[in-house]
């Protein structure tokens, strides 16, 4: 008789968990100068967030049978690269926030310089994870892991993406412009997600081009549900500030559409989405349910 399926929840938690522990090992501190650095490190990635991207790691990995530390360990690479543009995407010279997971931003908790260090460790502690041999025996697939995600975190993904999000506060971005600004800054992290499920389960090419739609789809709804959380989400459950799109004058799909038309393309977006796994049986289950949370979530 095959397991009950899991509820999203008991997913997150589970997964959270795991997460907490693999930075934990990964970040003991040393016993020496450097300790500040480590315990910034974690006060930025244990305990918090809702490890969204670790599960949809995790998730598609259960498509293809894959090991279960396997893809804690692509996992845990995806929260570190996600951690660290948290980090830097805070900072002042950014967006200058300082509420972070419903705690000070680390440049308020530490300083502005252990930030930056911070952000830089867990930048290469991901591709350090990857190119272990504990991720997989093979080499050829950790180092197309390895290269996946330096696209999907480079000029070609987030980083080019957030400079476009800064430029965007001195520009009128049409609809068009937004959602490659978008796909950039967060869709191409949560793109990766799957693709390196895909790698880790050695699916050829052409077989992931549903796992690539669903990708794209939640991406782009998991990002306007974020917009319109800093249009009318609360700062105590969302643990940051909200309101700070509209007061750095930056054209989201909330302030083109109105937010009942931004509420609307995020449901279809995630319908697609959905339609995307229908060669998929239960096996899928999980990511239909995050698909859904992307955008019903208050977080
Ligand atoms: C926030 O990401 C930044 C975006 C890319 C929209 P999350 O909403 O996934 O943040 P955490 O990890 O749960 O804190
Ligand atoms: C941040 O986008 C995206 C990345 C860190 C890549 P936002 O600036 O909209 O994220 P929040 O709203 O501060 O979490
Ligand atoms: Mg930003
Ligand atoms: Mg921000
Ligand atoms: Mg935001």
């Amino acid at each position: 008789m095959p397991a009950a399926p899991i509820s999203l929840d008991v997913a997150l938690e589970q997964v959270g968990a795991e997460i907490d522990r693999g930075f934990d090992s990964l970040l003991a501190i040393p016993p020496d100068a450097r300790a500040p650095l480590f315990e910034a490190m974690r006060y930025a990635a244990i305990g918090g967030g809702k490890r969204l991207r670790a599960l949809l790691v995790v998730a598609g990995c259960n498509l293809f049978h894959v090991a279960r530390e396997r893809a804690i360990r692509v996992a845990l690479a995806v929260e570190c690269v996600h951690v660290y543009s948290l980090i830097h995407d805070d900072l002042p010279s950014m967006d200058d926030d300082d509420l972070r997971r419903g705690k000070p931003t680390l440049h308020r908790a530490f300083d502005e310089s252990t930030a930056i260090l911070a952000g830089d460790s867990l930048h290469a502690l991901a591709f350090q994870v990857l190119a272990e041999e504990e991720t997989h025996e093979d080499p050829f697939v950790r180092s197309d892991l390895i290269l996946e995600l330096a696209r999907a975190a480079g000029p070609a993904g987030m980083a080019g993406g957030q400079m476009m999000d800064l430029k965007a506060a001195e520009m009128r971005l049409d609809l068009a412009s937004v959602t490659r600004l978008q796909q950039l800054k967060t869709g191409a992290l949560i793109g990766w997600c799957l693709e390196a499920a895909a790698i880790m389960g050695r699916v050829p090419p052409e077989g992931r081009r549903s796992l690539r739609g669903y990708a794209r789809d939640v991406g782009l709804a998991f990002q306007i549900a974020d917009d319109l959380l800093d249009h009318e989400g609360h700062e105590e459950k969302a643990g940051k500030r909200v309101g700070k799109d509209r007061e750095a004058g930056k054209e989201t799909f909330v302030s083109l559409l109105g937010p009942d038309r931004a509420r609307l393309q995020a449901e279809l977006l995630v319908d697609q989405a959905v339609e995307h796994l229908a060669g998929y049986g239960a096996e899928a289950g999980l990511l239909r349910a995050i698909a859904r949370f992307a955008v019903e979530r208050d977080h």
